[in-house]
């Protein structure tokens, strides 16, 4: 079904998604990595639509969740506890009791809190943490492993980990890292798994069952991008993964742990010009929706491909796409070139699935958009936008004063 319809059809601000680009991308993705014990678990993160983590879970998925909530959520959706990771960020001790009683292994990045775990909860297993010491992502606030971030236990703190473990006779069974999201290059991805695969000995986890090398998959936001595709990269990481089992003596699993790679290009936010204006010779296309709808550009500088869908081809000019939030930098893009904009028109902002949506909020107090899900020729709202009545309901609810 054509986009533009489905915009008639449900009104705009909308996010629309496909259903089968998801599994398809997962499907892709597993096979990139030709191994018996490889396993995704999607970083919900991404997009936690109940109907998106559904299509997950009939693939065949695992969950990296990151905060209580995702992980009741993933749980209600019918994952299991032992298909979840539940990975832990500046955890306090009643998140840890939260989640210690649904029963997901927990994955610990930091002495203090392995050290707080094994006091509470001596004698489980655990998955740890290592900063792989690669510094890459598309952008400096998704860079996570390296000296300067926040995340992981170092890598000459094992001895440190072991000791810890020991006294509370914690077992290790999965060892993780994640370098980064959107990682430009595959050998960066490479150095950050090659870096975590050198303390993974018997000699310093004899109980392993997996190794984790988290997400940062990218997909191709410009036009000029070609897809990517991880097959040769998988290809060698199984190589080098089965040599490294041998060496340990065991064939381990091997996890990752993809977010933008499954989702983003299945989704679409859809807006409406309502206002065309110039100021100083800029032609400036006013949209209405606004950045608390779609950040990634404001607070990345992401590129995002923007399509006029009522005029796909016609002379390009160059335009500024700005939102309806009362805020200067409320722009998804600046300097692109489109074709004609009239006011009315319906443009597509491409690759919206990851991170969008997810990332949103009610700033300016304007309801995040309704989400439709393509499914073949099927589409159905998979979450409704509130009415300005109704969110306003909500803020007085939720302050107690209705
Ligand atoms: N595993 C861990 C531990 C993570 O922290 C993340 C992402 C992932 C997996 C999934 O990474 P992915 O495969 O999606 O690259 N909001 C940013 C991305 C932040 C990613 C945070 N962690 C963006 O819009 O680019």
């Amino acid at each position: 079904m054509k986009l533009i319809s489905i915009a008639k059809e449900f009104g705009t601000p909308l996010y629309v998604y496909d259903a089968e680009m998801i599994r398809q991308k997962y499907q892709k993705l597993l096979n990139s990595f030709p191994y018996s014990k490889t396993k995704l678990f999607y970083a919900m993160k991404a997009n936690y639509n109940p109907e998106i983590l559904k299509i997950l879970l009939k693939e065949g998925a695992n969950i990296d969740a990151v905060s209580p909530a995702e992980v009741l959520l993933a749980q209600k959706i019918g994952f299991s506890a032992n298909r979840i990771l539940y990975t832990a960020n500046m955890m306090t001790d009643a998140e840890m009791h939260e989640v210690h009683g649904l029963n997901v292994l927990f994955n610990i990045g930091s002495l203090s809190e392995l050290e707080r775990y094994g006091k509470k909860f001596a004698g489980n297993k655990i998955c740890i943490r290592f900063n792989p010491d690669v510094v890459s992502g598309h952008h400096e606030k998704v860079r996570t492993g390296g000296k300067d971030t926040k995340f992981g236990i170092t890598l000459n703190k094992v001895e440190e980990v072991k000791i810890i473990c020991k006294k509370y006779n914690l077992t290790i069974v999965g060892i993780h890292e994640h370098t980064g999201s959107g990682i430009p290059e595959t050998v960066d991805m490479m150095s950050g798994l090659k870096n975590i695969l050198k303390i993974v000995t018997k000699n310093n986890f004899p109980d392993l069952k997996f190794v984790d090398f988290g997400g940062g998959f990218k997909i191709s936001y410009n036009e000029d991008e070609t897809d990517h595709d991880y097959a040769i990269f998988g290809a060698k990481v199984v190589e080098l993964f089965k040599q490294k089992c041998v060496e340990y003596g065991k064939e381990l699993a091997m996890y990752f742990e993809p977010g933008r790679y499954l989702v983003a290009e299945s989704g679409h936010l859809l807006v409406q010009v309502s206002t065309v204006k110039e100021n100083s010779g800029k032609k400036i296309i006013g949209t209405n929706s606004g950045f608390p709808q779609l950040i990634r550009p404001m607070f990345y500088d992401a590129y995002h491909k923007i399509r006029n869908l009522s005029n796909p081809k016609s002379e390009l000019i160059e335009y500024d796409i700005a939102g309806n939030i009362c805020e200067t930098g409320d722009y998804f893009a600046t300097s692109r070139k489109l074709s004609k904009i009239h006011e009315s028109d319906i443009l597509s902002i491409d690759d919206a699935g990851a991170y969008c949506y997810s990332m949103g909020g009610v700033y300016n107090l304007r309801a995040m958009p309704t989400e439709v899900l393509l499914d073949g020729e099927t589409v159905r709202i998979i979450r409704k936008s509130l009415s300005n009545k109704e969110l306003v309901r909500q803020v007085l609810k939720e302050s107690s004063l209705n």
